[in-house]
């Protein structure tokens, strides 16, 4: 399909902006950019930090993001934001590194951060989907998903978050918006057509070759403890607590290091 791209100086939050279209029934596949987020959402319920006063009046963008939405009929949605962080992970860490440096792996941590290094967020995913209401589709599997992304592109210092987050400029000291926008553009789109296609399986190794929590002791938010080993098929997450193996599928939960 085609997509139409818009670039906007300024939105409360591009993945707002793009649910409430869906809504009011233009479902069309768009690329929406915004420099800026006055109020940027994060998964449950947090917010996406526009924390860059310091860039103000640069001409500078600290940070990308963006939200792309489309129709999709997978025949399972599991694992969706996972294959995600596949692909943009995958799309911006150089294959080779330039010589002489020594860029630091871009890890994923589940469901939906990316990080580098010990647990210094670089970015964020968040995908949520809009039920076909006005025009409704043959196909019961049909709802437009939004996928948004934000990723630290310059260094940014946010009060309260330690240890500071991470930014693309340590993965390759010459990305800018733009270009890593460019870099991630099309693996997005191929991506999500893939897993249409094919579900999550395509992605389950690839998620774990970048898995920071595999092997790790992690605390779940309902007061469990245990230690993680990678995902399953349909992206969910395997942790072995005193209870035997639990598998967390729900996006309620959330899950932290030791
Ligand atoms: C998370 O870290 O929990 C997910 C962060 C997702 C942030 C992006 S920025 C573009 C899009 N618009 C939003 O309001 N959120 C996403």
């Amino acid at each position: 399909p085609g997509f139409s791209v818009e670039i906007l100086a300024s939105i409360d939050s591009t993945s707002s902006e793009l649910m409430r279209r869906a809504r009011a029934g233009q479902t069309a596949p768009t690329l929406l950019v915004a420099e800026r987020q006055t109020a940027g959402r994060g998964r449950l319920g947090r917010q996406w930090h526009s924390a860059a006063s310091v860039y103000e009046g640069t001409g500078m963008v600290p940070a990308l993001t963006f939200s792309l939405g489309l129709p999709l009929s997978p025949r399972d949605w599991s694992g969706l934001s996972l294959a995600v962080g596949v692909a943009v992970a995958e799309s911006l860490q150089p294959a080779v590194p330039a010589a002489g440096t020594d860029a630091p792996r871009i890890g994923l941590k589940w469901p939906n951060d990316l990080w580098l290094g010990e647990g210094r967020k670089l970015g964020g995913i968040l995908v949520e989907t809009a039920t076909f209401t006005h025009a409704p589709q043959a196909n019961a599997q049909a709802r437009y998903v939004v996928v948004g992304i934000g990723l630290n592109v310059l260094p940014v210092r946010i009060e309260g978050v330690s240890p500071p987050p991470a930014c693309l400029r340590e993965v390759d000291s010459a990305l800018t918006a733009p270009r890593a926008l460019g870099q991630l553009g099309l693996p997005l789109v191929q991506t999500l057509l893939g897993f249409a296609e094919h579900g999550f399986a395509a992605f389950q190794a690839r998620f774990g070759l970048r898995d920071v929590l595999a092997g790790h002791p992690v605390q779940l938010s309902t007061g469990r403890q245990g230690v993680a080993h990678g995902v399953d098929e349909e992206g969910a997450l395997l942790v072995l607590t005193d209870a035997g193996m639990q598998r967390i599928t729900s996006a309620s939960i959330s899950v932290r290091p030791q």
